[in-house]
């Protein structure tokens, strides 16, 4: 398979993108300025032509762009707008450019987080992200074309990531890597669509 991984140069990217490739797939990693082709989530039209150079793709991963943390007592509704662009928006244009883009058959694999599911201070922007990426996920796979497939990966703190996130959320406990990455091959050989896979540990 020919498969995109946007954001494939980031801590999950990291250890998705040689996995795919030890088993036989050609693999792109994608990132603002990182990897082998360069797209920003936030523009459309950045997205646009990244699949147009790329030509059939027969699996797109999304692996980019965090949520900010927020203070709620602050939050605007300009504040969430932005922070919804890239991990939201971005992730949505993937797929609703993308889907006159992949080969028959070919799938989308978005990424969450567990806070669309558990509540948890400074994170309401990302909550809201996560909640409606599991959303459309449902509705896409009902619609998409060609039978092209999509489903989410909602992580909650990953083991590799510790270090750098667990001073904002202490005593969540983490997801092992390799977990993860063994859900991310499921979505992307397998045959599922329309789920989301918590990987909450
Ligand atoms: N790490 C965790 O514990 C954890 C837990 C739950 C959910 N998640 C979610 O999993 C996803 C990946 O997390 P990660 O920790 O692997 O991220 P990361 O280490 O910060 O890496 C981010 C990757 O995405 C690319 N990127 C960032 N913004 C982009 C944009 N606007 N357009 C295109 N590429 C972009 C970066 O490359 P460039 O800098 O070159 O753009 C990089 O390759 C995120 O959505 C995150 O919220 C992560």
């Amino acid at each position: 398979m020919k498969v995109l991984v946007v954001g494939g140069t980031g801590t999950i990217g990291r250890r998705l993108v040689p996995e795919l490739r030890g088993l036989g797939h050609e693999v792109l990693a994608a990132g603002r300025t990182s990897g082998d082709v360069h797209v920003d989530l936030s523009s459309p039209t950045s997205i646009t032509t990244m699949y147009r150079q790329l030509g059939a793709i027969d699996a797109v991963v999304s692996v980019a762009a965090h949520g900010v943390l927020d203070e709620f007592t602050t939050l605007t509704r300009d504040s969430l707008i932005a922070n919804m662009q890239a991990k939201l928006f971005g992730q949505v244009d993937l797929v609703l450019i993308g889907q006159r883009h992949l080969a028959d058959g070919g799938s989308f694999t978005l990424t969450s987080g567990i806070f669309a599911d558990q509540a948890w201070p400074t994170v309401t922007g990302g909550a809201m992200i996560s909640g409606a990426l599991h959303a459309f996920v449902l509705s896409a796979a009902l619609e998409l074309p060609r039978r092209l497939r999509i489903n989410a990966v909602s992580p909650t703190m990953i083991g590799d990531s510790v270090e750098v996130f667990s001073e904002h959320f202490p005593g969540m406990r983490p997801v092992p890597m390799d977990t993860l990455i063994t859900e991310y091959l499921a979505c992307i050989e397998g045959a599922r669509t329309g789920q989301v896979i918590r990987a909450y540990g």
